[in-house]
This record gives structure tokens, C-alpha cells and sequence, in this order.
């Protein structure tokens, strides 16, 4: 069974046939970043345009990379959010086109579900009950899943979120965007030397970044930061121990069989190792273009919809605020 995903969530057009829910045939991504980057950010209006420009061809990119044909697919998933209103609308428009034009049917998806389930992409399957951190530039959350679309949320963050953080702390260091990639590059060249806060919230397995980038801040302020790659280490120090620390203690907690991380935040280098290392529970990764906005976890996730018969009809609309659960 091969299913064809469609992510344009944020500021990444990407496309990917995945076959059995299991087989990546194609995975591409057009990257808005360069574009972003001069503004420092995302700037909606200037994502949407993008998508706009970017899809048709991505889609026959992937269409080709994958040497299907649109007779041979048996679904169409689409991210409908949570995200940003515009961009979905350019996934979800195109989505509802090709399965009009093909009579494919349509599956709706949850853009945290999609990164969750970039996991069944790995080359083991996960075993339930499971909790998984979810770090991306919008979520920091902890959730228990004892089965497929079975979700607990036991923790989120009550502030930035920790790609939100690590964007902040490289604006902060003059770094550039996009920030988490930034600080864990000039992170390498730096020690953890400078004492940053963490923000433990005893008894919650919530998280709360904006405490650690204020701190950050002042000390810039007040020219107390003689080296960039030292801050840079001791940002990513103290917001890679925080998360660690809490996940590892809510899986023992939940007596979970995995731990699994994902969103783009788990492509850090120093994120994945710690866990791994500390973790007495296995702890299971995507590759690192898997973590990251991508499509073919959209299309896993499809596949598990439509095995359990989820499947929408074409007044399938964006839902911007999304939640998991
Ligand atoms: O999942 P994602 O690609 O998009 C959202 O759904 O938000 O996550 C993007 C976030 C950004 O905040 C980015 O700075 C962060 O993930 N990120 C990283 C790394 N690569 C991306 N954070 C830390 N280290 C990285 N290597
Ligand atoms: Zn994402």
C-alpha cells in the first residue's frame, strides 16, 4: 500500500510516497530557510507564497524519486496542524485536488502525531506503552502513548518552547536563524562552563525554557560573555539536561517500554547521545532528516489512520490549533 504525504506546515513544501507504512520510496524537501533567515524568522505571508510556488514541483519530484504513478497510490495524508493557517491551506488545497482528480481517499494529520510516528520509519518498530518527547520549534511535550492514537499528555512546556529557546539564545548570541543547528555548531568549538538555570518545577513534568534565555540575555547585557562558543555549550547544556532529566524520570515513572524522541530538536547531536547514555530505557531516534519538517512521517502516519479506518472526507479543513490530545 503506498500512500503519498504532504507537510507545509511551516516553512518546509516536502512531499513523500512511503509504501507499508514501513518503506521510504521518496522523501523531498524544499527548504524556505534562506529566505527566512533575513528576516530572522518566519514570516507567514512569505511561507504561504512559497508553498504556493514550491508544491507542484516538489510533489512531481517525489512522484518521480518513488517511480509511481498516481494510479498505483491507495491514499493521500495531509498535515491539517496544528501550524500556520496559509501554509496548511497550500497542503490540504493540493491534497483535496489530487484526491478529487484521482478518487484517492483523503487522511487528515496531526503535524506532532506525524513526528511521532517518524519512529516507525527507524529500524525497529516500537513497542507500547511508550512516552515520547516531542521538541520541535512549537511543542515541548511529554506524552504517554500506550497504543496507536492513543495519547496522554503528561507534561508541556508553560513557556517557549525548546527549539523556540534555542532560536531565542542564538539571536541572543548573534548567531543567526535557524538557531538550534547555530548553537549546536558553535557549541562544538565551546565548553559548558558558564552556570545557567534550570527550571526543574518540582513535582509537574512540565518545562519552562524562557527562564534560561533571560538569563542568557542579561549576562550578554551586561558583557559578562567573553566567548560565544562557551554560552552556545552552556545554553545547550542546561536546556539538553532539563529535558533529559524530566523524560527519563516520567518513562521510569509510567514503566514504559521506550522512550521516544522526535521533532526537530532531536536531531541534536548532544540531545540524542545524552538521552541515550542516561536512559536505562531504550531510547529510540530518527535519522536526523526524519526529525525535522519532513513528509514521509506524514505519510506513516496516514497509514496508520487508514489501517484503523480514519479516513476524511473532502471538507477536510486546517485546524491551525490543532492539540494532540
Ligand atoms: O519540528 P521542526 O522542524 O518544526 C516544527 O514543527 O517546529 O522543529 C524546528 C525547531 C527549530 O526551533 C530549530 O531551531 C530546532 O527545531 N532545531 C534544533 C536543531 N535542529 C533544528 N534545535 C537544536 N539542535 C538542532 N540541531
Ligand atoms: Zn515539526
Amino acid at each position: 500500500m503506498k500512500i503519498l504525504g504532504i507537510e507545509t506546515s511551516c516553512d518546509e513544501t516536502a512531499a513523500a510516497v512511503v509504501e507499508d507504512g514501513v518503506r521510504i520510496c521518496s522523501n523531498q524537501i524544499a527548504s524556505q530557510v534562506e529566505i527566512h533567515a533575513r528576516y530572522g524568522g518566519i514570516v507567514p505571508e512569505v511561507a504561504s507564497r512559497q508553498h504556493i510556488l514550491a508544491i507542484i514541483p516538489i510533489l512531481k519530484q517525489a512522484m518521480a524519486e518513488a517511480k509511481t504513478t498516481w494510479d498505483e497510490l491507495d491514499g493521500i495524508a495531509v498535515t491539517i496542524g496544528p501550524g500556520l493557517a496559509g501554509s496548511l491551506l497550500v497542503g490540504v488545497s493540493v491534497a483535496k485536488a489530487i484526491a478529487l482528480a484521482h478518487g484517492l481517499p483523503i487522511i487528515g494529520v496531526n503535524h506532532l502525531e506525524g513526528h511521532i510516528y517518524a519512529n516507525w520509519l527507524t529500524n525497529s518498530i516500537p513497542s507500547f506503552p511508550l512516552v515520547c518527547l516531542i521538541v520541535s520549534g512549537g511543542h515541548s511535550d511529554l506524552v504517554l502513548m500506550k497504543g496507536h492514537g492513543d495519547y496522554v499528555i503528561l507534561g508541556r512546556t508553560r513557556d517557549d518552547a525548546a527549539g523556540e529557546a534555542f532560536d531565542k539564545a542564538a539571536r541572543i548570541l548573534g548567531l543567526g536563524y535557524p538557531g538550534g543547528p547555530a548553537i549546536e555548531q558553535a557549541a562544538r568549538a565551546g565548553t559548558a562552563s558558564i552556570q545557567l538555570p534550570r527550571a526543574w518545577l518540582k513535582g509537574s513534568s512540565g518545562f519552562s525554557f524562557s527562564g534560561v534565555k533571560t538569563a542568557l540575555l542579561r549576562l550578554v547585557e551586561g558583557g559578562k560573555v567573553s566567548s560565544q562558543a562557551d554560552a552556545a555549550a552552556s545554553f545547550q547544556e542546561a536546556v539538553v539536561d532539563v529535558l533529559v532529566t524530566k523524560t527519563v524520570a516520567v518513562a521510569k515513572e509510567c514503566r514504559v517500554k521506550q522512550i521516544l524522541l522526535v521533532g526537530g530538536v532531536a536531531s541534536n547531536e548532544v540531545l540524542r547521545k545524552r538521552l541515550a547514555e542516561n536512559s536505562p530505557i531504550p531510547v529510540l531516534v530518527p535519522e536526523p532528516v526524519l526529525c525535522t519538517d519532513n513528509a514521509a512521517m506524514i505519510a506513516v502516519c496516514g497509514y496508520y489512520h487508514f489501517q484503523a479506518g480514519k479516513i476524511d472526507g473532502l471538507d477536510l479543513d486546517v485546524v491551525p490549533s490543532l492539540k494532540l490530545a
